[in-house]
């Protein structure tokens, strides 16, 4: 079975199948990154380019490190050292890429959107690393590949994720994502940092932690924007902490072998303590793996012949 999708633009519409896909491809790159020489010849003639619009150490690292490992031409664009800079347009970006002979183009963008304006102006495939606040399908899929590794299924789980859900791309690919794969979401968030109408979505919300987590098999911290304080959606960091922040505290009313995950970059002390983040729960540092992993893979099947966008 080939992935039929030309891009990964967003995880609303994948299939189980198709994600279940990724995951045994995945699972197959782990391997091989646990192995002396990590290296495959599978993009050998492929070129990959990254094309960041925000700052990124995990995403773009593991993209570029994905590429190399599996022997593609890769090459990064930071927006802030290109000719965007002169006002060169995204289309215009992601044509000159395409001109170049561009097989893959990962993009962050500040805007939402913007990597699916640019998977219909270009031949390449596109890959959206993050989009606003709108999605991050890759991070859901190595999030959901962490899960598997552990629990050895996604059906029928519990996973409640704490934070700033308005803000975060990475709470909703997760929600599409979890739900497809038959796991239960919940949702816990300050009321203002949690969008109206989120049960349209299936998900279950909760602005008291201890109720979020009751039962979970995964406790997912997100991360607070400290950018968004300023728009008054808390009073202050050390309340935020007090009511909303994951420790071992609360992490008692989770099931006792409950993971512990966030996507990272963590404020410590703030989101969640270093006593939770670093506990043998916590799973947050082979996220980061797996980011590699699961990046491997979506590399390897997009540049397979592919035929529409997700
Ligand atoms: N989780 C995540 O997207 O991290 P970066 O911003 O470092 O890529």
């Amino acid at each position: 079975m080939a992935f039929k999708h030309k891009d990964l633009l967003s995880l609303r519409d994948v299939e189980r199948e198709e994600i279940e896909m990724i995951l045994s491809t995945a699972a197959s790159m782990r391997q091989l990154l646990d192995s002396p020489t990590k290296k495959t010849a599978h993009l050998q003639g492929k070129s990959i380019v990254t094309l960041f619009y925000e700052n990124s150490t995990r995403t773009r690292m593991s993209f570029e490190l994905a590429s190399k490992y599996m022997s593609a031409a890769a090459a990064n664009i930071s927006a802030s050292a290109s000719s965007v800079q002169k006002g060169e347009t995204l289309l215009d970006t992601g044509r000159t890429l395409d001109r170049m002979g561009t097989d893959v183009i990962i993009i962050r963008h500040p805007m939402s959107g913007a990597p699916h304006l640019l998977a219909q102006h270009v031949n390449a495939a596109v890959i959206n690393a993050g989009d606003g606040i709108n999605e991050h399908p890759t991070q859901a899929l190595l999030d959901m590949f962490t899960i598997k590794r552990h629990k050895g299924r996604l059906d029928g789980l519990k996973v409640a994720i704490v934070g700033d859900v308005l803000h975060s791309r990475v709470a909703r690919s997760n929600i599409f994502g979890l739900h497809t794969m038959g796991a239960e979401v919940a949702l816990c968030a300050p009321p203002t940092l949690m969008p109206a109408q989120m049960e349209e979505l299936g998900v279950k919300t909760y602005t008291r932690v201890e109720e979020a987590v009751e039962g979970a098999d995964v406790v997912m911290g997100l991360r607070i924007q400290k950018e968004r304080q300023e728009e008054g959606n808390f009073p202050s960091l050390r309340e935020y902490s007090e009511f909303f922040g994951i420790n071992e505290e609360r992490m008692k009313y989770a099931k006792p072998d409950a993971l512990i995950m966030h996507p990272g970059p963590i404020n410590r002390g703030v989101e969640i303590t270093s006593d939770a983040a670093d506990c043998e729960q916590s799973v947050i540092n082979e996220q980061v793996t797996s980011g590699v992993a699961v990046r491997m893979a979506l590399l390897y099947l997009l540049t397979r012949k592919g035929v529409q966008s997700v």
